[in-house]
Order: C-alpha cells, then sequence, then structure tokens
C-alpha cells in the first residue's frame, strides 16, 4: 500500500485525477471503477477540464460504479446514476452504453447483484478502481461489519453513512439499503486508488492504514492486503498517522 500526503485538498485531487488519466492514456480500452459522494466531485470536474484541454479520451472506456442506494430509479436525482450522468459522462466522450451501476429500481435485487458481477466479470475485471472512503470506515457501501469474501448485494445503511448522506437529500428521505460491489469484488481490481480529503476522515484513515486488518470493524483496512493500491491524503485527512512516512 502506497500512502501520498499532498500539500492541499486540490494537490490530491489534481494527483488522483492525473493517475487516471495516465490509466485511460496507457490502456484507452481501460475498464475503470468509479465512486461517488463529495470528494470525488473536484476529481471529476478536473477529468471533464482534461478531456476539454488536453483531449483525454473516454471512447473506449467502460465503467462500474461502486453502488447505487435501493429503490431509486437512475431518472432521481438523488441516484447515483444521475450524478455520475451530471457531473462526468454528460461532459465527457465516454459511450453511455459503456457505462454501468447497479440498478438500484430492480425488480429482483438478488438477481441484480448477480448480473452487475457478472458483466464485471465479461468486462475482463477492473483495471482501476477509484474509492473514497466513509467515516464508517466504509469502501464502496460496504459497511461494518462486512465480509472480506463479500460481493455485490443489498447492503443496511450505517447509521453514521446515514447522517453523512442525509443533508445531500434535503427534505426527501434518505433510502435505508444500498446495492454494493463486496469487498472482495472492490479487491479483486487490478489497482485502487483510495482520495481522502479533510479532518472529518482522519480518524478513520489512520485507522485504516495503521489499524488491523478487519472488514469486520474497517472494512477499508482490507485495502492493506491488496498488492496495488494507492492511497491519496491532503495533510488534514493524514493528520492523525503516526507511522507512515511522510511522503510526498
Ligand atoms: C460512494 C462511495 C462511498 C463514498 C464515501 C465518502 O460511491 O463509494 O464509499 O466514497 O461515503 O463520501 P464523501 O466523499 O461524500 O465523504
Amino acid at each position: 500500500m502506497e500512502v501520498v500526503i499532498q500539500p492541499s485538498t486540490a494537490a490530491a485531487v489534481e494527483l488522483v485525477a492525473e493517475i487516471i488519466a495516465r490509466e485511460v492514456q496507457a490502456k484507452p480500452r481501460s475498464v475503470l471503477g468509479l465512486a461517488t459522494g463529495r470528494t470525488m466531485e473536484s476529481v471529476y470536474a478536473r477529468l471533464v477540464q482534461k478531456h476539454r484541454a488536453e483531449r483525454l479520451d473516454f471512447s473506449n472506456c467502460q465503467t462500474f460504479n461502486l453502488d447505487e442506494y435501493v429503490g431509486l430509479p437512475g431518472t432521481d436525482k438523488h441516484s447515483y446514476r444521475h450524478y455520475m450522468n451530471r457531473l462526468f459522462f454528460n461532459q465527457v466522450n465516454i459511450d453511455l452504453q459503456n457505462t454501468h451501476l447497479p440498478h438500484g429500481d430492480a425488480p429482483n435485487l438478488a438477481a441484480e447483484c448477480e448480473r452487475y458481477e457478472r458483466l464485471i466479470h465479461d468486462a475482463g475485471g477492473i483495471d482501476l478502481q477509484l474509492l473514497g472512503i466513509g467515516q464508517s470506515g466504509h469502501i464502496g457501501f460496504n459497511e461494518p461489519p462486512s465480509e472480506a469474501n463479500s460481493r455485490t448485494r443489498v447492503v443496511v445503511l450505517a447509521p453514521e453513512t446515514i447522517r453523512q448522506n442525509t443533508p445531500l437529500f434535503g427534505a426527501d428521505k434518505m433510502p435505508s439499503h444500498a446495492i454494493t460491489m463486496g469487498v472482495e469484488t472492490i479487491l479483486a481490481a487490478k489497482k485502487c486508488l483510495l482520495l481522502a480529503t479533510g479532518k472529518s476522515k482522519a480518524g478513520i484513515i489512520q485507522r485504516t492504514i495503521e489499524g488491523p486488518v478487519t472488514t469486520n470493524n474497517v472494512p477499508a483496512s482490507a485495502l492493506q492486503s491488496h498488492p496495488h493500491c494507492t492511497i491519496v491524503l491532503d495533510e488534514a485527512a493524514a493528520s492523525a498517522l503516526t507511522k507512515v512516512p511522510r511522503k510526498r
């Protein structure tokens, strides 16, 4: 696990966007695993700029998002499909047909989870998986406790996650369940890239990087066992680390 601490949030975002851009340039048919959430908004904004200014080409990429809220159709403004279309897919030259999220409104959720796993498998697996982290220690929506061998499934969102994301729903009720790729699905990606910024992530980042590997308590700690995982932090998110060399 490589931990890179950047002097500012903007520099951390820039590095993550640069790593994704390099991946896509090296392999135009890249299969990208994508994340949503507030932290990622500026990553997508930077990738859109790179597409416009540097002609970063997504036309041959396929994407798989980590998760989606149960019960929300892709047209709902709170759905992650809506987020991805608005902030990224509709602003670059990706073919929407090649962009995938679990269908949170599928009539048979178990079948939908199996379909999603199969799609990822049929695409040849994920080359680079982008990740954020929740204060509960979740990656995707793998809340504690999660099994290390979990695959795409329906999960109940942790109270902390509900607290963290409820403000985004305004007057609307936030769903209590989501479909998420499992811990094992995420770890099967050839490379993982986690971005965390801000003081509110410092405690969980310290446990993720320096604590024991325990998907029951901190699902993100499973990344310690991934052979190609990069964690990019700003100074605030890194502020509780005690052992990691402060590399820049
Ligand atoms: C969402 C996802 C989540 C978020 C996490 C952090 O697709 O994968 O794990 O990355 O909840 O969210 P923010 O960035 O809003 O703090």
